[in-house]
């Protein structure tokens, strides 16, 4: 089994937004296997993590515990950010960090359908308490529905056509494994390049869909503002522009200040060049 680590992005950037903002404690939400939260342990932060992926948790509990350091892991949904908190007992939290999406574990071993590059059952979850699967959605959601799911993932692809050619498809031969979303890719276009940008926006849709990732954005990011009312910081960094959408959005409305002009973007990176880091105070 292939098993590529997860590069964290932008860490000195977050070092020197610790740094100046005097954070003593850190909650890492989306901890994966720790790419920042435990790099920052390890440099003094009392830190807590959560992550909802069982096994990932699990392999970062091993590696917290080897590590002997003052980190917490919770294996929960950041969307539950503030009975997490409490039930910890730490009293006081001065930042929370979200890296929005799925990890690099995701990707390259956990054979639960989210990459592009070998044939995996159509599964996606990466929430474990998650009920339904990216085949159960596929196969069970109306057209409407999967329009809706679609929609915003796939650009400048005419998405009813899609729609068609997936309930065409899967009338004629059900769907079950990420190869059958490249057999409707190809069914759907010639073109290597349309086929790669329909396979990877319905992973994306199904995924988005299956772990509920933007009622859960949205309700994180709420809990944040209000655990950390009066004097915090909340860091994100998203990896697509839906994402990033949302996050600039909640905090138009609220009466967080932004510290970055402009959201920082990556450079050291090809993979990286959609990650945004966006970084907001309270007054
Ligand atoms: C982009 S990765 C984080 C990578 C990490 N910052 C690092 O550099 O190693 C996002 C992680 O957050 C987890 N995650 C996503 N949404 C979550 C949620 N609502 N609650 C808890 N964990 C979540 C995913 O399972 C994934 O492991």
């Amino acid at each position: 089994m292939t098993r590529n680590y997860h590069t964290p992005l932008f860490l000195n950037e977050i070092r020197e937004l610790l740094h100046e903002y005097l954070v003593k404690v850190l909650v890492d939400a989306t901890f994966a296997e720790g790419g920042h939260g435990l790099t920052y342990a390890k440099e003094g932060y009392t830190v807590l993590g959560i992550e909802y992926d069982k096994e990932l948790y699990t392999i970062s509990k091993k590696k917290v515990q080897d590590a002997g350091v003052a980190c917490t892991l919770v294996n929960g949904n950041f969307a539950n950010l503030d009975t997490i908190v409490k039930k910890t007992g730490i009293r006081r939290v001065d930042a929370v960090l979200f890296d929005f999406g799925i990890s690099m574990y995701h990707l390259r071993a956990s054979s639960r359908g989210f990459t592009m590059e070998s044939d995996q059952k159509l599964d996606l979850r990466a929430d474990s308490t998650a009920k339904y699967t990216g085949r159960d959605i596929i196969t069970s959601y109306s057209k409407e529905q999967l329009h809706e799911c679609i929609s915003e993932n796939i650009e400048s692809i005419d998405t009813g056509r899609l729609v068609d050619a997936i309930v065409s498809y899967r009338v004629k031969k059900g769907i079950a494994r990420t190869s059958d979303i490249w057999a409707i890719a190809r069914e759907f276009s010639n073109s290597k390049y349309v086929q790669e940008a329909v396979v990877r926006g319905l992973l994306q849709a199904l995924r988005i869909e299956v772990n509920k990732e933007e009622e859960n954005m949205k309700i994180g990011l709420q809990k944040a503002s209000s655990l950390l009312d009066g004097s915090g910081l909340i860091i994100t960094i998203t990896f697509h522009s839906r994402e990033d959408r949302l996050v600039k959005l909640f905090f138009k409305t609220s009466k967080w200040k932004s510290v970055f002009k402009k959201p920082l973007q990556h450079t050291s990176y090809a993979f990286a060049k959609s990650a945004r880091l966006r970084a907001y105070v309270s007054n």
